[in-house]
């Protein structure tokens, strides 16, 4: 059995943000969610996070994560100090403590499976992450016998000179069998360069204590800065994009292109460059996204190519041709070999099978039939100042270019609507809508007016 500890509480001064740092984006969750799911897959009894500054946003910004029990730990008096704040909450508790920093969100489960089972395997009183950083800067080093067994932490600030040239260093991450970490907790002392209560100091005092290498040190990343919030969001993207192209996707030029990890792509999707794929979208075989589009949490189906367009909580069937310059800006259901084109805008609206609004049009609140052509400046006005109303449209109608139409309005199948109309009552199935002034030609105008 493990609980998982999540030490949460620190300001991250070096953020130079209002907001904890902890709760910083990257790539659509915050640090802490990310190192929340990190620790999913290991079924957790229980899970603490420590909070302390700012806490109550913290604890708002988690509110909606099911059975998560918050700590508060309200002067920040060091990692050791934070762990103390669980005693009361683990009392009688006999499994493994699983410790883990807020502000490490790379961290892979397997890497804390292997953590934990190692702990397990060996009985061990403590089990400890380590890596070897090329550069090992202002990290716990780590000095272990030849067995592993870790004899002593020194952090960076109290290192002696030559402590200071290992790089063997402390991740951050820790299983501990709880029942011998409760009896040191107590008898912590702060005395080291920072005055503060080292979890560190507890670790050697547990009893048996080994040392895990994490395979790749850029999993134990932690975020400080700005900077350093950067290039873990490059090591992410790095490790999304190479999934996907070994799964049979094509980049090109990776570089500029961002894919979120809850994205889901199918073999000979193509991705252009300048395209950014967002939250939980899925694009399906054939599709060809880009360049320069952004696309979030919509689904695409086969054969879909999306240029130049930006498309939000929409779904887009199979061979469709989206853009160049399409809105598709939420709630939108496109059937399937329908094309969307140039500088269209579409929302809260149903496009049914082989309809095409190719040019300069508004649809809003507007449900659409099949073989449709919206002529180009087709207009909805779905808006009175007070509320929105919808359109309906049936099959194979045509709208002539720049018609207006205003809502609520139902034009029925094979309607056509003259050119430049704007049309405010329903019309039938087969008829033509004529909604404009009779055009008046007045002979000889110039020279009569040049009389006045
Ligand atoms: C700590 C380790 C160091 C390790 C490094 C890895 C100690 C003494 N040192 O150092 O060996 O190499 O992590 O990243 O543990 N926090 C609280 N309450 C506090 C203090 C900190 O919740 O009172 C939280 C912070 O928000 C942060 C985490 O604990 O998430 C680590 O604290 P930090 O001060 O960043 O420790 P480091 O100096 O990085
Ligand atoms: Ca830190």
């Amino acid at each position: 059995m493990v609980v998982v500890a999540i030490l949460a509480a620190g300001r991250g001064t070096r953020m130079k943000s209002h907001l904890p740092k902890v709760l910083h984006s990257l790539g659509g969750r915050s640090l802490v969610e990310r190192v929340l799911e990190s620790v999913e897959p290991l079924s957790p009894s229980r899970r603490l996070v420590i909070v302390g500054y700012q806490a109550e946003e913290v604890k708002a910004a988690m509110e909606s994560i099911p059975s998560l029990e918050f700590v508060e730990q309200s002067v920040q008096q060091g990692t050791g100090h934070a762990i103390q704040q669980l005693l009361p909450h683990l009392e009688g508790y006999t499994g493994d403590l699983l410790v883990l920093n807020g502000d490490v969100p790379l961290l892979r489960t397997q890497t804390l499976q292997h953590l934990w089972q190692t702990h397990q395997a060996n009985q061990n009183a403590a089990t400890i992450l380590t890596a070897h950083l090329p550069n090992p800067k202002g990290y716990g080093r780590i000095f272990c016998n030849s067995e592993n067994i870790v004899q002593q932490i020194v952090e960076d600030k109290d290192c002696t000179a030559a402590q200071r040239q290992n790089r063997r260093i402390n991740a951050g991450v820790y299983c501990f069998r709880w029942q011998n970490l409760a009896q040191v907790l107590p008898h912590l002392k702060a005395d080291n360069a920072q005055r503060e209560y080292y979890l560190t100091d507890a670790v050697t005092q547990v009893g048996k204590v080994m040392a895990v290498d994490v395979e790749d040190y850029q999993e134990i990343l932690g975020i400080n800065d700005r900077l350093q919030l950067a290039t873990a969001y490059e090591i992410l993207q790095r490790r999304v994009k190479e999934k996907w192209m070994v799964a049979g996707v094509t980049l090109i030029d990776p570089n500029s292109i961002t894919i979120d990890d809850t994205v889901e792509l199918q073999p000979d999707v193509i991705i252009e460059p300048q395209t950014h794929l967002r939250g939980n979208t899925v694009i399906q075989a054939g599709s060809r996204i880009g360049p320069g589009s952004l696309i979030e949490n919509s689904q695409l189906g086969e054969n879909v190519t999306v240029l130049y367009s930006v498309v939000k909580n929409s779904i887009v069937q199979a061979g469709c041709q989206i853009g160049p310059y399409t809105h598709l800006r939420g709630h939108v259901q496109v059937g399937a070999g329908c094309r969307v084109g140039n500088f269209v805008e579409l929302k809260n609206t149903q496009l049914g099978d082989r309809t095409n609004v190719a040019h300069l049009s508004y649809l809003g609140d507007t449900t659409v039939g099949t073989k449709v052509n919206i002529g180009a400046g087709t207009i909805t006005a779905n808006y009175d100042g007070v509320k929105k109303h919808r359109t309906k449209i049936g099959d194979r109608t045509k709208t002539g270019a720049n018609s207006v139409l205003v809502a609520p309005i139902t034009l029925g199948d094979d309607v056509y609507v003259a050119a430049g109309s704007t049309v405010t009552e329903d019309a039938p199935n087969d008829s033509l809508v004529i909604a404009r002034a009779r055009q008046v030609v007045k002979p000889g105008w110039r020279k009569k007016s040049a009389e006045f």
